[in-house]
């Protein structure tokens, strides 16, 4: 009997909310499975030498988004790679087919009080600010965080995995995955 094999995949995408640990996770998870890790947003940074919030000032969202994709593009290619995405990236059904095609999607699930907890005290987040660019008050900042992630919940649980993060170790988060992925990867 011929077993059908399915195809493994050597690309990890990390998906999810400003402030969920993308970052945070995974160099760790890319260190205990051995893959190279790359954070979307860094790159951006070196490659443009400014600021993502820069960016935003001086082009606007649209800019940055071609960046992004652009910035992506390149990157999606590496082998054994963990990519971290930023919170808007798959915020588009082509991107988003295109990565689930390409790789796995891994969305670091947490809700919006964990969220605001983590960045209320961050000033790095264009998204998070109001039209003229300043910061916004806490009730405004709530009301921001949980609009925003609404819109784009249905674009994040259309992962392969969804892990809820919120009152875990992180140690405990990486075990699980590296469960969940051993029969998935390269
Ligand atoms: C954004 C999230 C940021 C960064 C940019 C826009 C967003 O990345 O890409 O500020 O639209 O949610 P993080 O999710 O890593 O904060």
């Amino acid at each position: 009997m011929v077993r059908e094999r399915k195809e493994k995949k050597s690309t990890i995408f990390l998906i999810g909310f400003m402030g969920s640990g993308k970052s945070t996770l995974g160099p760790i998870l890319a260190n205990t499975i051995g893959y190279q890790f790359i954070d979307l947003d860094v790159r951006i940074e070196q490659e443009q030498r400014r600021k993502i919030s820069e960016i935003f000032a001086q082009q606007g969202e649209k800019a940055f988004r071609e960046i992004e994709q652009t910035m992506l593009s390149a990157v999606i290619k590496e082998p054994k790679t963990i990519i971290s995405l930023g919170g808007g990236t798959i915020t588009s059904s082509t991107v988003l087919e295109m990565l689930k095609k390409h790789g796995i999607l891994i969305y670091l699930k947490s809700d919006p009080e964990h969220i605001y907890q983590r960045l209320r005290t961050k000033s790095d987040r264009p998204m998070l600010r109001d039209e003229n660019g300043s910061l916004l008050d806490e009730e405004e900042l709530k009301k921001k965080i949980s609009v925003l992630l609404e819109s784009r919940k249905h674009f994040y649980e259309e992962a392969d995995m969804i892990i809820h993060t919120d009152g875990q170790r992180i140690g405990v988060t990486v075990d699980e995955l590296v469960k969940k992925l051993s029969h998935l990867i390269d």
